[in-house]
């Protein structure tokens, strides 16, 4: 759990929950001072001195071992990208398919992982759809009747946007190392709040951006790649892929070997700014650490389900602890709701199956309060309006 200096601490540093009651960190991060600051750096280096640029650089390479150690990764198994698309995609051009082999995915699961792999049936591959509902989690017994000889891939979210489950990897994971298939897995909306262990849950590969639990603006992204996968081969490449890259700057065609780390598949220069404000977002996410960030976004939940009962409001995703964690989706009809709570500076996600409330380590058991007033006020204008109807 977070101490309760710890947090007031916390909750200082992000402006936004003076002005809104935020629970809408599964969409997008509201930035934080050390972010801020650290943006305002790098942009008074940039028009004082232009640079330097080797500074920059160097500051990579020290977030990409961070990083690195946030996901228990080594850092040359780490690439920089744009977004979460990116990575998937970069996966699923990468992986060797071939006509008639298999992917595996989750019904409904976010569209930029299933249209990374859907666009590959152009070459024959087929992609398979497993169905589950929003209160389901995904586990090992989950894809084995829909594997076989042929399956090259299994994918999916570790925290599903619509409804908040968190799949079982660790047997998922077992599962594809036990069968010699790629566990391919978007990261969006844990990384930051629930730790991710890509050796203990046998990932091929992880893509992720780092606009949400990563408290960074939109546009830069991380993706690992297990160290030995070296079949993967980047289908975009650009000097910095190379394994011997020219000190002339001639490309030459009798040299085309790629690097043998995941910085065969980070192409060009790269989203600088971000990754200052990323370096300063992983030091505030680090004082706090991820588990605790996790166990404290838990408990909201804890409090936040048990109101909703006495309210009878209920959520359409799983409520189990260890199947749940930031991510609540209240079976309440979106137009009607989402006006709501636009009126009372609660920001909040419609989603699918209802109104996304998403917690983040800024948020406090008063937010819960807070939100729950807003809720109980909406259901008495609720009422109130039936009423008038009726008479
Ligand atoms: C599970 C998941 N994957 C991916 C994305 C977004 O993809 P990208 O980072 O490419 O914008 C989101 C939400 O924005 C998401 O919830």
């Amino acid at each position: 759990m977070i101490a309760t200096e710890k947090l007031a601490s916390v909750r200082e540093q992000f402006p936004v929950t003076k002005r809104q009651l935020y629970l809408d960190s599964a969409h997008q991060t509201p930035l934080s001072l050390p972010v801020r600051d650290a943006l305002y750096s790098f942009l008074t280096e940039g028009y004082e001195m232009a640079g330097p640029k080797p500074v920059w650089v160097r500051r990579v390479e020290e977030t990409r071992a961070n990083v690195a150690r946030f996901f228990n990764a080594s850092p040359s198994e780490i690439a920089f990208t744009k977004n979460t698309s990116e990575g998937l995609n970069i996966a699923a051009n990468a992986v060797p398919l071939e006509a008639g082999d298999n992917v595996v995915l989750i019904e409904g699961d976010h569209p930029n992982n299933a249209y990374a792999w859907l666009n590959l049936k152009r070459k024959g591959v087929e992609v398979r759809f497993v169905p589950l509902k929003d209160n389901e989690i995904a586990a090992a017994k989950t894809f084995e009747p829909f594997i076989d000889e042929r399956t090259k891939v299994v994918t999916l979210s570790h925290v599903t946007f619509h409804a908040g489950q968190v799949h079982d990897l660790a047997s998922i994971g077992k599962l594809c190392k036990e069968r010699g298939i790629y566990l391919v897995v978007d990261a969006m909306q844990s990384v930051g709040v629930i730790p991710v262990d890509v050796k203990a849950l046998n990932i091929s590969v992880l893509a992720a951006g780092t606009h949400k639990g990563l408290l960074v603006p939109q546009g830069l992204g991380i993706l690992y790649v297990a160290d030995g996968l070296d079949e993967l081969r980047p289908a975009y490449i650009a000097m910095s892929s190379m394994l011997n890259p020219p000190a002339d700057y001639i490309a030459r065609a009798e040299d085309m070997a790629v690097r043998k780390d995941a910085l065969r598949f980070e192409f060009g220069n790269i989203n600088l700014p971000d990754l200052h404000a990323l370096d300063a977002a992983i030091k505030l996410i680090e004082s706090v650490g991820v588990s605790n960030i996790q166990k404290h976004v838990t408990a909201l939940g804890d409090q936040l389900l048990s109101e909703l009962d006495k309210l009878d409001v209920k959520v359409v995703g799983p409520r189990e602890r260890g199947q749940r964690n930031h991510i609540y989706v209240l079976d309440l009809p979106v137009q009607k709701w989402a006006d709501h709570f636009a009126r009372n500076d609660v920001r909040v996600s419609p989603e699918r199956g209802g109104i996304r409330i998403s917690l983040a380590v800024f948020n406090t058991a008063d937010d819960i309060k807070r939100l729950v007033d807003v809720i109980r006020t909406g259901l008495r204008e609720t009422t109130a309006a039936a009423v008038a109807q009726v008479d």
